[in-house]
């Protein structure tokens, strides 16, 4: 990405336009905070229910008392410690934030992007309107589906319904941010991302609790992050490879399989396609939806998956891959 192509981003969220960005994690449909119709054509676009609040990308710590209020001292050590990086705090939102882009929430998700080409469309706007550069950008995917982490998958999505696109590559986290909420009594982890919560820790002092029940599920669904195709995920146990292979003859049923996994099944039936996540946990958040959307363009009835191990990112995968085990597939 040039910086003249960064420039001419910042022209089209200035005006009120919809640009699609990398950040480290996915792809984002950005739109300027401080643009109420922008920000109700994100909605529009994503076919996103209101009540579900957008996150506020933001270009350094600095900012962090323009748009959010109250906001506690952990939240500046998390800021100061971990950004630009893979987290979202949720905070008291400050009055600057319009009420659309929180879902009618006093609260807001804030977090600084580790992309250079994030980190420079928001420090071209904010040349452009100075003190107003906070954008709010959801995953640049129709909703409910699985996250964009190229360019291609962005215009394969949205086609027209975006103003630019910003193709900065692959997304190098390929999952999206592990989303701590700081509004409460104590620190809450609502989604799991590359940020452990050892990491948090680190910071934190103890390790913040993952919420459950009410509190999670209010801004997310346990259905999500779903390909067209059935997610089958290959129960924890021995022998991996037999199990796999039992799940695969099943799914078979239901027409073409493709099997997402580590090589651990030996004599596949040859119609079945094989896609390696392969290697570390960090490898296989990195690959996991564009190996879930190749599996759709396959044409697959079913995925067969076999999970990293637990811990670190790996939990933040096998989260989303529960996700999609119950989302529209298997709906
Ligand atoms: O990695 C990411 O976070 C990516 C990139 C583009 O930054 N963004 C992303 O946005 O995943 P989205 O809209 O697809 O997911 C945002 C999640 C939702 O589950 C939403 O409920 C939660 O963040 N969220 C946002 N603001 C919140 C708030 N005030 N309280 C609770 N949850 C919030
Ligand atoms: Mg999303």
């Amino acid at each position: 990405v040039s910086s003249a192509e960064i420039e001419r981003a910042a022209d089209v969220l200035a005006s009120g336009g919809l640009v699609a960005f990398p950040t480290e994690t996915v792809y984002g449909l950005g739109a300027m905070v401080v643009e109420p119709d922008a920000v109700q054509r994100v909605f529009a676009v994503k076919g996103r229910p209101a009540g579900h609040p957008l996150i506020v990308h933001l270009g350094g710590v600095a900012s962090l008392d323009r748009w959010a209020a109250d906001v506690p001292d952990a939240a500046r050590r998390l800021g100061r410690e971990l950004w630009p990086g893979p987290l979202t705090l949720v905070l008291r939102r400050s009055e600057r934030v319009p009420a659309i882009v929180t879902g009618g929430r006093d609260t807001v998700g804030l977090r600084v992007p580790a992309h250079p080409v994030a980190l420079g469309l928001l420090a071209a706007l904010d040349s452009r309107r100075p003190g107003e550069a906070a954008v709010a950008a959801p995953s640049a995917n129709r909703f409910g589906r699985v996250s964009p982490t190229t360019a291609a998958h962005v215009h394969a999505d949205l086609g027209d319904d975006v103003d630019l696109v910003l193709d900065g590559g692959p997304c190098a986290v390929g999952v999206e941010s592990t989303i701590v909420d700081l509004s409460g009594e104590r620190p809450e982890v609502l989604r799991l991302g590359a940020i452990t919560r050892d990491e948090l820790a680190s910071v934190l002092g103890s390790t913040p609790a993952v919420a459950t029940g009410e509190a999670r599920a209010s801004g997310m669904l346990p259905a999500h992050y779903a390909p067209a195709a059935r997610v089958v995920v290959v129960p924890e146990g021995d022998d991996v490879g037999e199990r796999a292979a039992d799940e695969v003859a099943r799914a078979a049923g239901l027409g073409p399989v493709v099997l997402l996994a580590p090589s651990v099944v030996d004599d596949l039936p040859a119609e079945v396609v094989e896609l390696e996540p392969a290697g570390p946990p960090e490898d296989y958040a990195r690959v996991l939806y564009d190996r879930l959307r190749q599996a759709d363009r396959l044409g697959a009835a079913a995925i067969v998956v076999v999970p990293p191990p637990a811990g670190g990112i790996g939990d933040a995968v096998r989260d989303r891959l529960t996700r999609a085990e119950r989302g529209r597939g298997s709906a």
